[in-house]
C-alpha cells in the first residue's frame, strides 16, 4: 500500500511520507519556462496536458510520496462565472460580489455547467494517474467555503477580512446562499476528482484564522463538515485532509465535529499541541515554508525535530504552508535527504 494511504489509515511509517503544499509551480525553473510558454495562469490550469505536466515536474525531481493535481481553489469562482484574474505580483483579483449578485448566482446555478467548465481538471487528473508510478498517490483539492468566500467578497487577498467579515454580519441570508452554493459546488467537483484518479482529498481553509469561534463555528466548521459527510456518504474509503490554517486552540473544534482522516499543522502550533491532535488523528506538517528558503543548520535541526517530535504517530511531513517561490531547489533536496535517512530513536 502507498505509504501517504496507510498514515491516513492511521499507522505509524519508520520514515514519514513527504510532499510540500503548493508543490506544482512558481520556485521551479521548469514551471517558469512553462509559465513563458503559456502566460495566463488559468489557461495553464484549464489546459490538462499542460496542467497535467506541471503536477509531475516534483515528482520527477523530488522523492515525493503524493502529487497534487496543479488547478487552483478559485477555479470554483471562475466556473461559477464570477470574473477571476490572475495578476503578476498582485494574485488573484476577483470582480466582487454583493446580496444582489448572491441572489442571482443560486438563481441561475446549474450545476452541470459548472462541472462541464471544469472538465478540463479532470481531465488533468486522468492525463497524471496514468503517468504516477504506484507509489505515489495523486492528490485532489478544493478551497474551503470561507476562503472561497473571501475572495468571491473582497475581491482579492486582505489582511483583516473585514469586507467579509461585515458582509456575513449584515447580510446573515445572502451569506449563507454563498456557503450553501460553495458547499454543493465543492462536493461536486471533490466528487468528480475522485471518478477521475483523486485518491485523497485536501481541503484548503488558508483564512479561517481571521474567524471568532463563533463565526469559526459557523462558517469554517459546518460547511466544511458538510462537504466531508457529502464525501464519505459516497466514498467512505476516500481520506480527506482538513487544513483550517493557523486555527490555534481551535484545531480542537474542527476536528471534534470535521471527521477528516489528518489534519494539516500550520508553523505556528508548538509540538506539545501538535502531539495532542495526533492523538486524536493522524497529522501533516508543519516545517515553516521560510526555513525551507533559508536552508543550512537552520533548517537541518527544524526538520530533525520536526521528526524527533512527530514521527512516533501517524505523520506525514509537509511545510506549515505553501513552499515559496525563491526556495533554492538544493534546500528541498537537502530536506528530503535528511527525511529519508531518518532512523526512528525508540
Ligand atoms: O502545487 C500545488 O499545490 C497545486 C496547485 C495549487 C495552486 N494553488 C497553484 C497556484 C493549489 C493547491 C493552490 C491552492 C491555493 N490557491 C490556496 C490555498 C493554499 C494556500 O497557499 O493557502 C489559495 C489561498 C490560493 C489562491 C491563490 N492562487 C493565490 C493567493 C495566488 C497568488 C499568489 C501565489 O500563491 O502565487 C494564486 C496563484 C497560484 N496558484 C499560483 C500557483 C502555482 C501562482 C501563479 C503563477 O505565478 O504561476
Amino acid at each position: 500500500m502507498k505509504k501517504i494511504l496507510k498514515v491516513l489509515e492511521n499507522q505509524k511509517t519508520k520514515i514519514p511520507p513527504i510532499w510540500m503544499m503548493r508543490q506544482a509551480g512558481r520556485y521551479l525553473p521548469e514551471y517558469l519556462k512553462l509559465k513563458d510558454k503559456v502566460p495566463n495562469f488559468l489557461d495553464r490550469c484549464y489546459n490538462p496536458e499542460i496542467a497535467a505536466e506541471i503536477t509531475l515536474q516534483p515528482i520527477k525531481r523530488f522523492e515525493l510520496d503524493a502529487a497534487i493535481f496543479f488547478s487552483d481553489i478559485l477555479v470554483i469562482p471562475d466556473a461559477l462565472g464570477i470574473k477571476v484574474e490572475f495578476i503578476p505580483n498582485t494574485g488573484p483579483v476577483l470582480s466582487p460580489l454583493n446580496a444582489e449578485k448572491i441572489k442571482s448566482l443560486k438563481t441561475n446555478l446549474n450545476i452541470k455547467e459548472v462541472l462541464d467548465k471544469l472538465y478540463p481538471c479532470f481531465k488533468t487528473l486522468e492525463l497524471v494517474k496514468k503517468e504516477l508510478n504506484p507509489n505515489t498517490a495523486l492528490i485532489g483539492f478544493c478551497g474551503a467555503p470561507w476562503t472561497v468566500a473571501t475572495y468571491m467578497i473582497e475581491g482579492r487577498a486582505s489582511k483583516t477580512y473585514e469586507k467579509t467579515k461585515l458582509f456575513f454580519l449584515k447580510h446573515p441570508k445572502e451569506a449563507q446562499i454563498l456557503i450553501d452554493i460553495l458547499v454543493e459546488v465543492s462536493t461536486q467537483y471533490l466528487l468528480k476528482q475522485i471518478e477521475f484518479g483523486a485518491e485523497i482529498l485536501q481541503i484548503f481553509d488558508s483564512w479561517c484564522s481571521c474567524l471568532d469561534p463563533e463565526m469559526f463555528y459557523n462558517f469554517c466548521i459546518l460547511p466544511t463538515k458538510k462537504i466531508v459527510e457529502n464525501i464519505k456518504q459516497l466514498y467512505p474509503n476516500i481520506p480527506i485532509i482538513g487544513f483550517p490554517r493557523k486555527a490555534g486552540f481551535l484545531y480542537f473544534d474542527y476536528l471534534k465535529h470535521v471527521k477528516v482522516n489528518a489534519v494539516s499543522l500550520d508553523y505556528t502550533i508548538p509540538y506539545e499541541i501538535g502531539q495532542n491532535i495526533q492523538k486524536i488523528t493522524p497529522i501533516q506538517g508543519s516545517l515553516d515554508p521560510v526555513k525551507l528558503v533559508f536552508g543550512g543548520e537552520i533548517l537541518e535541526n527544524e526538520v530533525k525535530s520536526i521528526l524527533k517530535n512527530y514521527n512516533k504517530a501517524p505523520f506525514i511531513f509537509n511545510l506549515g504552508h505553501g513552499i515559496l517561490p525563491n526556495t533554492p531547489l538544493e534546500h528541498v533536496y537537502n530536506m528530503i535527504d535528511i527525511i529519508k535517512n531518518y532512523k526512528i530513536e525508540n
